[in-house]
């Protein structure tokens, strides 16, 4: 018998004649947490790929329990008891909660007709086995990223998975839903299931993990216990050089007020939102993820504008009402949620980043192409995009990549007022370093960025000032020297 439940050697796997897993192993055990550690593009979400049956090895074996097996397709994989749960989440919106869990395999009445009643019993049973607290009936359009995650995990554990992959679960969560999430994790694991886990904040690496394997360029570094890897070490052997500051702030004095926002209210969203951004300056903006951050941005932006208050753009009152308007006025928005907001997938990278608006902002006949593409390579080079070439399409791209190529496009439009929604999420180590020093360049030269993030170093490593919101006001501000990690809990988290 081997001590392995699931165990891959020599993998590799080639996409159009190029070779992107170069004889990868991996080896995963009943009741670990393995983590699986890289920079964008290392092929992570490849091997993933490979242990769930949606792409097939072109060389290299799989074994089960010790035997040697293939998976032709998901359903095989799922079968042999693997289930992945992706940063996309699948779960249907209008069905509730209990409804997805059993989707598919609903239990039925002697008559043929779904059980309801068993149904939500067993839904309910096995919430409770996971120690999961869910409204059964809540439909799951509603629910946050957190609640539906734990509805994929519910529905792994009814059909009795016993090898769990998550692929970057906690990169759009809070910090509260994060710990639910490590308490179910390890529930798991303490149960005997066998968890691969992706993620690029290292510190929780070191908080839920076992054993961690290490790939580069989708060539396997080295598997070991994470605890007997040091930090430096780890971020060496997954980019190939050590990285001396991961928050390259510079002090620039901040200059003029570029932007004034007074009140701004959006009825039943966001109330008496007041700050000012001034050339130079990274003013951080903190909160749980649904503290209407992103709202604040959405109507600065003029997706969902204001319903009162005034905004002033270098003394002057203004009314944004769309996008368009916006970006004639200097201000770009680089949204959250990139993969759905700032991507045109089939185009080329080129493509991406030299339109200049967002498609779905664009009106027609708006989107014209940039006459000098240098800018845009030039940010591409910044942001050390990984890719073939600068015209494969961008749906090939690896997660954080693709992510690399949305900011790339806005930094190409050269605003004056930068307002980044998660600028690093799903971006590594590595990139992350190098997109904090592009934002601090940027500010250095005189642009005014409003970053929003959830990630608290972040906030407190790159910001001039912080502002912190909940439940759509702003709690509590900051400057650079006052700001610490549990003020800025705490004005996120107390009642108002
Ligand atoms: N369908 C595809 N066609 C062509 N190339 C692909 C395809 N899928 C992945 N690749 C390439 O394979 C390499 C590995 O990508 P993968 O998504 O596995 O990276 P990753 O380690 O998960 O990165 P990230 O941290 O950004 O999610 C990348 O160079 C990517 O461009
Ligand atoms: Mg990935």
């Amino acid at each position: 018998m081997s001590d392995y439940i699931l165990e891959l050697r020599n993998i590799s796997k080639r996409f159009s004649g190029v070779e992107v897993l170069h004889g990868v192993s991996f080896s995963l055990r009943p009741g670990e947490v393995h983590a699986l550690l890289g920079e964008n593009g290392a092929g992570k979400s490849t091997l993933v790929k490979v242990m769930t049956g949606i792409h097939q090895p072109d060389g290299g074996e799989i074994y089960l329990n010790g035997e040697r097996v293939t998976f032709d397709d998901t359903l095989a994989s799922r079968q042999a008891g693997i289930t992945a749960i992706y940063q996309e989440l699948s779960l249907f919106p209008d069905l509730d909660v209990a409804e997805n869990i059993f989707i598919g395999r609903q239990p039925t009445t002697r008559a043929g007709r779904i059980d309801w009643k068993t149904l939500y019993r067993e839904a309910g049973r096995l919430l409770d086995s996971l120690g999961v607290q869910l409204d059964l009936k809540q439909k799951a359009r509603s629910l946050s990223i957190a609640q539906q995650q734990m509805v994929e995990i519910a529905r792994a554990f009814s059909v009795n998975a016993r090898i769990l992959i998550m692929d970057e679960p906690t990169s759009a969560l809070t910090l509260n839903e994060v710990s639910d999430l490590f308490k179910l994790v390890r529930r798991l694991r303490d149960e005997g299931t066998a968890i691969t886990f992706i993620s690029h904040r290292l510190e929780e690496l070191y908080e839920l993990a076992d054993r961690v394997t290490i790939l580069r360029d989708g060539y396997y570094v080295d598997t070991r216990p994470i605890q007997g890897v040091e930090r430096d070490e780890l971020i060496r052997m997954m980019v190939g050089r050590t990285i001396s500051n991961l928050f390259p702030k510079q002090d620039v004095p901040a200059g003029e007020t570029v932007l004034k926002v007074k009140n701004l209210t959006r009825s039943g969203v966001f109330r008496n939102i007041s700050f000012e951004l001034r050339k130079g300056e990274i003013l951080g903006m903190a909160g749980l993820v649904g503290a209407g951050r992103t709202d604040v941005a959405r109507a600065l932006f003029g997706v969902e504008p204001a319903t009162s208050g005034s905004i002033e753009i270098e003394d002057r009152e203004v009314k944004i009402t769309s996008p368009e308007q916006a970006i004639r006025m200097g201000v770009a928005y680089v949204p959250e949620d990139r993969q759905a907001h700032g991507l045109i997938p089939p185009m080329s990278i080129v493509a991406n980043i030299s339109l200049p608006l967002l498609k779905e902002y664009a009106t027609a006949g708006w989107v014209k192409e940039r006459d000098e593409r240098s800018s845009t390579y030039e940010a591409a080079r910044q942001m050390e995009l990984r890719a073939k070439n600068m015209w494969q399409k961008a749906r090939e791209l690896s997660g954080g990549n693709q992510q690399k190529v949305v900011l790339a496009k806005w930094l190409a439009t050269q605003p004056r007022i930068l307002i980044l929604d998660e600028p690093t999420r799903g971006i590594d180590v590595g990139t992350k370093a190098a997109v904090h020093a592009l934002m601090s360049k940027l500010a250095a030269e005189g642009m005014a960025i409003l970053m929003i993030s959830s990630e608290l170093p972040e906030v407190l490593g790159m910001s001039d000032r912080v502002l912190v919101m909940r439940e759509g006001q702003i709690t509590a501000h900051f400057t650079r020297q006052e700001a610490t990690q549990e003020k800025i809990i705490q004005a996120s988290t107390q009642s108002i």
